[in-house]
């Protein structure tokens, strides 16, 4: 089946450069993350990922190609399981979820509520692809507007994860809505995988990011204390170098030496590969 797509914006489209990437990655013998309902759902739209030469090419191993997006998908996922299961009844909100299906990769017990916030045109193509179970929310808003987390309980600790978001937002949107998430919940953990500048000047400028680059708006940083200057109550709790991963023991040779080497300091661990930052408030 392929399904009819609406014009997407390319902050939309960017949903399928991480979807396509964890599809990708379950089809590896090994998987680093080996989620099948990712490879479902790309079957199931009949998406073409050429769109995407970072991930369609067939000249770059298949390990390399979707190493970053699985690996942080796993990192981000660990921290919303281990949150759940100290917190039973905690809220989980997945900003800029896309057709991710985080929730059923967590499995969090019944007793979560959990909140998937997008766009509402994305939202509307996550309701025809995958299942909402009864303590499962879909939230179709842009995170910018200030008015959709009352539609969240304020009572409950929260962990709020955002795989992806940051580079579609500006520095000053990403802070304020940093700031109205955190005075709504009385405590709880954020965790997101972020952009140096760097990073963020390689997708507005690699030809492969084509697709997305024009929505890409936020500078990115480098260190990982600024978000506690821009938001009243964070703590910078842990800064997870993939370059250190022990995933990386699965990559080809080549890429394996480089992560290693890069590994050894936080400044190339930073400059090379994806940094997952969790914090708590
Ligand atoms: C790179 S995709 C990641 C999607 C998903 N988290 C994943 O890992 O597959 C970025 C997502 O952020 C969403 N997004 C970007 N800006 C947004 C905004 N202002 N409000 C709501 N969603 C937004 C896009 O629609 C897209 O689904």
């Amino acid at each position: 089946m392929t399904l009819r797509l609406p014009a997407f914006t390319p902050a939309q489209e960017s949903l399928f450069l991480t979807l396509g990437g964890r599809a990708l990655d379950s089809r590896l013998p090994r998987p680093f993350l080996g989620d099948t309902t990712a490879d479902e759902l790309l079957t199931t739209i009949g998406y073409d990922l050429t769109k995407f030469p970072t991930i369609s090419s067939t000249r770059v191993d298949p390990r390399a190609k979707v190493f970053e997006i699985a690996v942080r998908a796993k990192r981000l996922d660990e921290v919303v399981r281990r949150f759940v299961l100290r917190h039973p009844d905690a809220v989980v909100l997945d900003l800029g979820a896309g057709l991710d299906s985080r929730v059923f990769r967590v499995r969090p017990p019944r007793t979560v509520r959990w909140y998937d916030v997008d766009f509402p045109e994305v939202i509307a193509l996550r309701s025809q692809v995958l299942p909402n179970p009864a303590n499962v929310h879909s939230i179709g808003a842009d995170v910018v507007e200030p008015n959709w987390i009352d539609q969240v309980p304020n009572d409950r600790p929260a962990v709020i994860v955002a795989d992806g978001l940051g580079a579609f937002l500006t520095r000053h949107d990403f802070a304020d809505l940093l700031n109205r998430l955190i005075s709504h919940f009385p405590s709880g953990e954020l965790v997101f995988n972020s952009y140096t500048t760097y990073a963020i000047w390689l997708l507005k400028h690699s030809h492969a990011m084509t697709a997305i680059a024009s929505d890409v708006v936020n500078p990115g940083f480098n260190d990982p204390h600024d978000p506690e200057r821009w938001v009243d109550g964070l703590e910078l709790v842990d800064e997870m170098f993939l370059a250190r991963a022990p995933e990386v023991a699965g990559l080809p040779r080549a890429w394996r030496l480089a992560s290693r080497l890069a590994g050894r300091t936080s400044a190339t661990s930073r400059m090379i590969g994806t940094v997952v930052l969790r914090y708590r408030f």
